[in-house]
C-alpha cells in the first residue's frame, strides 16, 4: 500500500498565518499539522509516502520531512501547480502509485483513537474503503447516507440538505482502478477533480465500503482559524491528561518496526534539548527498555 498525503491549496481561510508557511506547516499545539496524518500513515503500516504541495512550499515541507529515512521510510515529492481538486493527487502521483493500492490522507486532518484505520488497512483488498464520522454540521463535508442494513446508498459533496450526518472525513483507501477512474473525471462546477467523484463511482460499480467510525473517535479538521485552535486545544487536553503524544512519527515508526530501539535513541539524542526529545527518551524508550528488562 503506498500512501499519498494531499498538502497543498490556496489557504486563504487562514491569511495572514499563510503568507509565509501553507497551513499544513502550522502547529497543531506542539507540533506542524502534517505530523498528524503522517502519523496516521505509519500507524497503518505505510512506508512509501508521496507528499504533494504546492512549489512554493514543497522545500519547506523537503526540509522538515526529508527523504523519511529518519523514520525508516522512504518519502517522495510532487508539485500541485494549481488546487485542481483532491482526486487529481492520483493523476499528480500516478508514476509513485504504479500498480499499487494507494491511501489518500488530507494534510490538514488530524484522527484520534481507536484502531478503526488499521483494521481497515489490514483487511483492505479491493474496491474501495472510506469512512463515515456523525457531525454537527455535514453540509461542509461529503455526506454518506446509508440504508436500513447500514449499506451506503448516497454521497453528495455539501449537500444544501444533507441526507443524514455522516460526513467522509479525509483518509481513503483505493485500489488501482483509482488511476482510470480519476482519468475519466470531469472537473466539477468549482473546477475540480473532486474526491466525492471517485467515490461515488467505485459506489456505482458496488465496491465501495463505508466504515462508520465510533463515537470515542476523534477526527478534527484544522483548516480554519478556529478548528485550528480547537485541534490545539484538544491535542494539549490529551496529552497532558495522558503523558501521551498525539501524531509522534518517531514513536509510531518504533511501534510499526520501520526503527530499531537503537535508531529511535540516536535519532532522540541528535535533537536539541526540548520536550519532545525528553517525551522520546524518557517515555518511548525507557518504556520500551522496560519492557525488554
Ligand atoms: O475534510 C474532509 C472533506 O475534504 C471531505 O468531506 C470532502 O468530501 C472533500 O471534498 C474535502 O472538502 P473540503 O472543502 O474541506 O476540501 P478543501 O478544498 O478544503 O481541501 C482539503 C485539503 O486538501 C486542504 O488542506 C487543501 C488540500 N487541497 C485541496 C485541493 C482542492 C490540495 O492540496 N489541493 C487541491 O487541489
Amino acid at each position: 500500500m503506498k500512501g499519498i498525503i494531499l498538502a497543498g491549496g490556496a489557504g486563504s481561510r487562514l491569511f495572514p498565518l499563510t503568507l509565509v508557511a501553507s497551513k499544513q506547516l502550522q502547529p497543531v499545539y506542539d507540533k506542524p499539522m502534517v505530523y498528524y496524518p503522517l502519523t496516521t500513515l505509519i500507524e497503518g503500516g505505510i512506508r512509501e509516502i508521496c507528499l504533494i504541495s504546492t512549489p512554493q512550499d514543497l522545500p519547506r515541507f523537503r526540509q522538515l520531512l526529508g527523504d523519511g529515512t529518519q523514520w525508516g521510510l522512504v518519502i517522495e515529492y510532487r508539485e500541485q501547480p494549481k488546487p485542481e481538486g483532491i482526486a487529481q493527487a492520483f493523476l499528480i502521483a500516478e508514476s509513485f502509485i504504479g500498480a499499487d493500492p494507494v491511501t489518500l490522507i488530507l494534510g490538514d486532518n488530524v484522527f484520534y483513537g481507536g484502531d478503526s484505520f488499521q483494521r481497515a488497512f489490514a483487511e483492505f483488498k479491493s474496491g474501495a474503503t472510506i469512512f463515515g464520522y456523525h457531525v454537527n454540521d455535514p453540509e461542509r463535508y461529503g455526506v454518506v447516507e446509508f440504508d436500513a442494513h447500514g449499506q451506503a446508498i448516497s454521497i453528495e459533496e455539501k449537500p444544501r440538505q444533507p441526507k443524514s450526518n455522516y460526513a467522509v472525513p479525509g483518509l481513503y483507501i483505493f485500489d488501482n482502478q483509482v488511476l482510470e477512474i480519476t482519468r475519466n473525471l470531469k472537473p466539477s462546477a468549482r473546477g475540480e477533480l473532486e474526491i466525492t467523484d471517485v467515490n461515488v463511482e467505485y459506489l456505482r460499480r458496488g465496491q465501495l465500503r463505508v466504515h462508520r467510525l465510533s463515537r470515542g473517535f476523534a477526527w478534527l479538521d484544522a483548516g480554519t482559524s478556529s478548528s485550528l485552535h480547537e485541534a490545539s486545544a484538544y491535542v494539549q487536553t490529551i496529552e497532558k491528561r495522558q503523558g501521551i503524544k498525539i501524531g509522534c512519527p518517531e514513536e509510531a515508526a518504533f511501534h510499526r518496526g520501520f526503527l530499531t530501539l537503537a535508531a529511535l535513541e540516536a535519532l532522540a539524542q541528535r535533537m536539541p534539548r526540548c520536550e519532545y526529545r525528553d517525551y522520546l527518551l524518557n517515555e518511548v524508550v525507557a518504556e520500551a527498555r522496560r519492557l525488554s528488562a
